[in-house]
């Protein structure tokens, strides 16, 4: 049994999606909370937290590769805790091939981790992959400081069982969060300096509660009650599903000013039958008719998706079909992959695995019509005046970077401070970002 001094000093390392950003700020929060400082930068950390993302390949390779590059020069390491995705889907084996990670702990259960992190000072290691009944929520300690945009995690979990993906099988079952808990875990960021609140979720438009006089409401209720909150500006929500869009949501977008007008909304093909394939339950006509109706109620909405190319079985016939989707939609920002097989998932193991360089292919030609529409969407703000949330300095002397109400990133020149809310001017415009004119810089 190896013991250590009790470690001083934390990193954590979050890699995926917004969902796992959030944990490992609250992670780094119950850390400070029990008495350790965050590593300063450049400088070895006494624990490290290394918060893993299962949801595409090769992703245990890369945290056994993270793991060596901890390994310092006199060939001791850190005290490593892997957390995350990876960590609730392999984590016995990481335990038993790699030996100086003391501590797994899934998604579900990083509460627990200071008590860890105890236990492995004294030289036990300790795995930690539960899914409780009870949440973890409760456990945290409460939040006290934040930037001026941050994160909410509303709901967790999702039960569509999409074919290709791992989600169901490490983050559990759909779980809303109560109101009066997100409510009150609201008003504290926004004490503590945010002025954007984006509201996560694996299927955030599915949260349900009670609201404060103990009527059933969905995400619209959540989003109207913190919209009454006065040093407020912003909310945000993602990811959504689009077989769980409510008529009420939809028209929030057009009622509630501070809801911002973007939708990032996931499709992953334009092809019915690879749609099926998918499980997706929702047809590329289902998908357009949705978006038309969210373009009604806020006619200047952007819109963001997620793509999968290569699914087993697709043919180029069908990939021709999600190039015209795209083209249909013409989408402000868009993510896309190539298709990854996730051991234990259905289409892992589907006929018609599609070679490699067909994917790499037609992931460069999704790419090109996605930047292409980007750029277009740029290009047609320009000549716009909006609201420009900054967010941090720019890499040049007195530049401002920040985001639009159409989630762009701006930079623009001028007196400003973080966390202001300026008026530009959109001015010129590229693939990834924006130059804007300072018109005003709000008091606020
Ligand atoms: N392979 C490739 N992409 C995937 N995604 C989820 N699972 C896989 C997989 N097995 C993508 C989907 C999803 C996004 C978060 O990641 O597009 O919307
Ligand atoms: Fe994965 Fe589908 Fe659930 Fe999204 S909806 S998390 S893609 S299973």
């Amino acid at each position: 049994m190896q013991t250590t001094d009790k470690p001083r000093t934390y990193r954590v390392k979050s890699f995926g999606c917004q969902m796992n950003v959030y944990d490992g700020e609250r992670m780094a929060e119950m850390l400070a909370e029990d008495g350790l400082s965050p590593a300063p930068e450049g400088e070895d950390a006494d624990l490290v937290v290394l918060n893993t993302c299962h949801i595409r390949e090769k992703a245990a390779e890369k945290v056994y590769s993270d793991i060596g590059r901890l390994k310092r020069e006199d060939g001791s390491s850190p005290l490593i805790a892997v957390a995350g995705c990876v960590a609730q889907a392999e984590g016995e084996e990481i335990m038993a091939r790699a030996p100086s990670v003391r501590m797994v702990v899934g998604p579900q259960a990083y509460h627990r981790l200071p008590a860890m992190v105890r236990d492995a000072a004294d030289g036990r290691r300790s795995t930690d992959t539960d899914m409780p009944a009870e949440t973890k929520f409760d456990a945290l300690p409460a939040r006290r400081k934040s930037g001026p945009t941050a994160f909410l995690t509303v709901q967790e979990g999702c039960d569509k069982f999409c074919t290709y993906c791992v989600v169901p099988y490490t983050r559990g079952a759909e779980a809303s969060r109560p109101f009066a808990d997100l409510v009150a875990e609201a008003e504290r960021l926004v004490a503590g300096g945010a002025r954007e609140i984006t509201l996560l979720g694996q299927n955030v438009n599915a949260w349900t509660g009670e609201d404060a006089k103990g009527r059933g409401v969905g995400l619209e209720g959540l989003v109207a009650a913190l919209a009454e909150m006065p040093d407020l500006a912003r909310i945000r929500y993602t990811t959504s599903h689009p077989n769980d869009m409510t008529d009420a949501l939809i028209a929030a977008h057009g009622e509630i000013a501070k809801l911002m007008p973007y939708l990032h909304l996931p499709v992953q093909s334009g092809s019915d039958r690879v749609l099926g394939a998918m499980n997706r339950s929702h047809t590329v006509d289902s998908y357009l008719a949705l978006l038309d109706r969210f373009r009604a109620a806020r006619p200047d909405i952007a819109l963001s998706g997620d793509f999968i190319v290569g699914f087993p079985g697709e043919t180029e016939a069908e990939f021709g079909e999600t190039l015209k989707l795209v083209d249909a939609v013409g989408y402000a920002q868009a993510f896309s992959f190539k298709y990854s097989p996730r051991p234990g998932t259905p289409a892992a193991t589907m006929d018609g695995q599609v070679p490699r360089q067909v994917m790499d292919e037609r992931l460069q030609r999704l790419q090109a019509a996605i930047n292409r529409d980007q750029l277009a969407f740029n290009q047609a703000s320009t000549g716009r005046t909006c609201e420009v949330l900054v967010e941090r300095r720019g890499k040049l002397p007195g530049q401002w970077l920040g985001k639009s109400p159409w989630l762009q990133s701006v930079f623009f020149e001028g007196e400003a401070a973080i966390g202001d809310i300026v008026t530009v001017e959109l001015a010129e415009a590229g693939p990834n970002s924006l130059r804007g004119r300072l018109l005003e810089r709000a008091l606020v």
